[in-house]
């Protein structure tokens, strides 16, 4: 499986409808919303009314990751607005098992996400339940970061654990990927590359996408 899922934050806001169906034509069929509050990261940006929009008028999965400190509270809105795959932090998820079950309740897939500081092993119970885990590549707050490298071995300690589960989640990586990096990280058990500044802060975000896919697909 692979799915390059273009990041909304790295968008031009005014220019939302042409960046979208330009990624879209080149092939993806993911789009990646990023939701911060301004307290479990120190951004602001987008609600469930963007969700809302997109949904209306695009057939694409709608990818919301959540990045705020009160997950529990907004599953059902994004759920409403029409989110297809909603993510949550293992960091801030005191019921994490139960976050799960309203994502699914809301006929979602779920996933949680985990820091560049977070071991892989705080994901030992709820490997058995989530459709997918998203690994941070760089810490959460902002585009256009450095990828950490780090996170090939994270991502090689995630494998053993889904090995040994019969639960086999899918594994998106966020954060500084790139045509430098994609093809290795697709080959490293990445499934969703979740891309922000390498799609939408190119000059033609359609070019860009076409590029990173192909990328994937000629190596594997
Ligand atoms: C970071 C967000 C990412 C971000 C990725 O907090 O979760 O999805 O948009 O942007 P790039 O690809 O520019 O690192
Ligand atoms: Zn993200």
């Amino acid at each position: 499986m692979f799915e390059l899922a273009p990041s909304l934050l790295a968008a031009d806001f005014y220019n939302l409808e042409s960046d979208v169906k330009g990624v879209l034509a080149a092939g993806v069929n993911v789009l990646h919303v990023d939701v911060m509050d301004g307290h479990f990261v120190p951004n602001l940006t987008m609600g469930p009314d963007m969700v809302l929009a997109l949904k209306k008028h695009t057939n694409a999965i709608l990818d919301v990751h959540l990045m705020v400190e009160d997950p529990d509270f907004f599953v059902t809105p994004f759920a409403q607005a029409g989110a297809d795959w909603i993510s949550f932090h293992i960091e801030v998820a005191r019921h994490a098992h139960r976050i799960h079950q309203k994502i699914k309740a809301a006929g979602c897939q779920s996933g949680v996400v985990l820091n560049p500081g977070t071991p892989i092993s705080s994901l030992e119970e709820m490997i058995h339940y989530v459709d997918f885990v998203l690994v941070m590549s760089v810490n959460p707050g902002f585009g256009g970061q450095k990828f950490i490298p780090a996170t090939f071995d994270r991502l090689a300690q995630l494998g053993r654990l889904i090995a040994a589960s019969d639960n086999k989640p899918f594994i998106q990586v966020d954060g500084g990927v790139g045509p430098g990096n994609i093809a290795e990280l697709h080959r490293a058990g990445m499934a969703v590359a979740v891309a922000g500044s390498s799609v939408f802060g190119q000059a033609s975000p359609g070019e860009a996408a076409a590029n990173l896919i192909s990328l994937v697909r000629t190596d594997s």
